[in-house]
């Protein structure tokens, strides 16, 4: 059989749940308007032909039309997942059946199959890589030298991909030039904030139903996750408190008016705690030991790593799935203390992620910032790069426009003023 009759080459769960897949890549088109003006004019122009890119992003139904969008612009693209828990299988299927394109993600997928995953992203050889969190960029780098050469540059999408990054970069280690799309304003201030705020209180919702009025949530991290994360908490009548090792940032949630303390403090007032700082071990086991019966513990930053699982099971004497997402550790006391998700990522695990239209944006970014590097990444160095200006400009005008919002232009007067110094009092 050709490759063609056979159809693009994947691993996903079931190819029959397609249909649900298309309805939900649908759905999440309509409130993505500004990616669906740059497929239109990448279906024009072609900015990618020829290109083979290599995407390592959670596998959704918002990501699905980014990688249309890549393959409208005539990308040869290969998706794989970025996180076990977060594929939506439907979605993964409908990529494969209805559009074509080399989808490897299985929601629930074992470290082994992961990484054959991520190797699927290698083989494919790609001249751009897109991550979220930095594996294939990762795997390039480590066991895969001799393909860097090939790479003309890549994408990352988070704040904890980025640290890696530029941990790398400070080596002088780094292969080829990075756009740390995480970076742009048009994302971190939208999709950070009130994505990962929004979802993130949906995926404790879902997860437990639980009644956040009233109860104390402490929340780890006041970064733009943290920060979405604490507000949409205080909008449901949680009372915050927040935890920060960052002087500026701990005094902005004070004059937020949240309650900040240290988390050996906090460890004994929480109800339900959620970590958000991309920093490991944020909850160990001196504070689950000191936690109220009853506790939930869940993490919103990007790997597991921020409560200490390991010392959690150590303080268990046993561990039941009591709901689905849902394991309760129980105490040799008999406190009983619940973990979301396994401690990934909330939203992602027992909620959709962020909404389309947050992701809007961030996607934008992304495939404005492929065709960025398509066109300028010869001549950039190794580096990890900023979206250019002009393109989170570009993005925040055409999302005012779809949203049926306008502003005002400074006038000939204002600009004058604005770009001079002798005008004074
Ligand atoms: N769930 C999602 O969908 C989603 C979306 C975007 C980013 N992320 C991830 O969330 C994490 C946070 O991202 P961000 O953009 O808010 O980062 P950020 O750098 O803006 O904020 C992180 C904050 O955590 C604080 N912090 C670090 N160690 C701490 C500790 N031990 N105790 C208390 N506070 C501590 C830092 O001082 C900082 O203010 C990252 O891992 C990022 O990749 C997740």
């Amino acid at each position: 059989m050709s490759r063609a009759a056979q159809g693009p080459r994947h691993d996903v769960a079931d190819l029959g749940l397609a249909p649900a897949g298309r309805r939900g890549i649908e759905w999440a088109e309509r409130d993505m308007p500004v990616l669906r003006s740059i497929r239109e004019r990448f279906a024009r122009e072609a900015p990618l032909a020829g290109l083979r890119v290599s995407a390592c992003l959670h596998v959704t139904t918002e990501t699905a039309n980014l990688v249309r969008t890549l393959s409208a612009g005539g990308a040869d693209v290969v998706l794989v997942a970025s996180n076990p828990l977060s594929t939506q299988d439907e979605v993964a299927a409908a990529l494969v059946r209805d559009h074509g394109i080399s989808t490897f993600a299985r929601r629930g997928e074992d470290d082994g199959t992961y990484y054959r995953h991520i190797m699927a992203a290698i083989d494919h050889a790609p001249h751009i890589t897109m991550d979220d969190g930095a594996d294939v960029i990762g795997v390039l780098h480590g066991e895969r030298r001799e393909m860097l050469d090939g790479v003309i540059g890549g994408t990352e999408e988070t704040t904890t991909g980025i640290i890696r990054l530029r941990a790398l970069e400070a080596q002088g280690g780094l292969g080829f030039p990075v756009v740390s799309v995480n970076d742009a304003d048009t994302k971190h201030l939208f999709d950070n904030r009130y994505g990962t705020g929004q979802s993130t209180v949906d995926g404790l919702l879902r997860a437990t139903n639980v009644l956040v009025a009233g109860r104390r949530a402490v929340v780890a991290g006041f970064g733009w996750c943290g920060r979405g994360v604490a507000s949409r908490l205080r909008g449901m009548g949680a009372n915050v408190i927040v935890l920060e090792v960052n002087p500026l940032r701990a005094l902005e949630a004070v004059m937020e008016g949240f309650q900040v303390m240290p988390v050996a403090e906090a460890a004994r007032v929480g109800d339900i705690f959620i970590t958000a700082t991309g920093d490991v071990n944020v909850l160990r086991g001196e504070h689950v030991a000191v936690m109220k019966d009853g506790a939930i513990l869940a993490n919103t930053g990007h790997f597991n790593v921020e409560i200490d699982l390991p010392a959690l099971a150590a303080l268990a004497e046993s561990v039941t799935e009591v709901r689905p997402s849902v394991q309760e550790y129980r105490m040799a006391d008999g406190r009983r203390i619940h973990l979301l998700a396994e401690g990934r990522l909330l939203n992602l695990s027992c909620a959709e992620g962020h909404p389309a239209s947050v992701m809007d944006m961030s996607f934008a970014n992304q495939a404005l910032s492929v065709e960025y590097l398509a066109r300028e990444g010869a001549g950039l160095e190794r580096r990890v790069y900023a979206v250019p200006r002009r393109i989170d400009d570009e993005i925040a005008t055409l999302k005012l426009a779809s949203l049926g919002v306008e502003i005002d232009a400074l006038t000939d007067e204002q600009l004058a003023y604005l770009a001079s110094w002798e005008q004074g009092t």
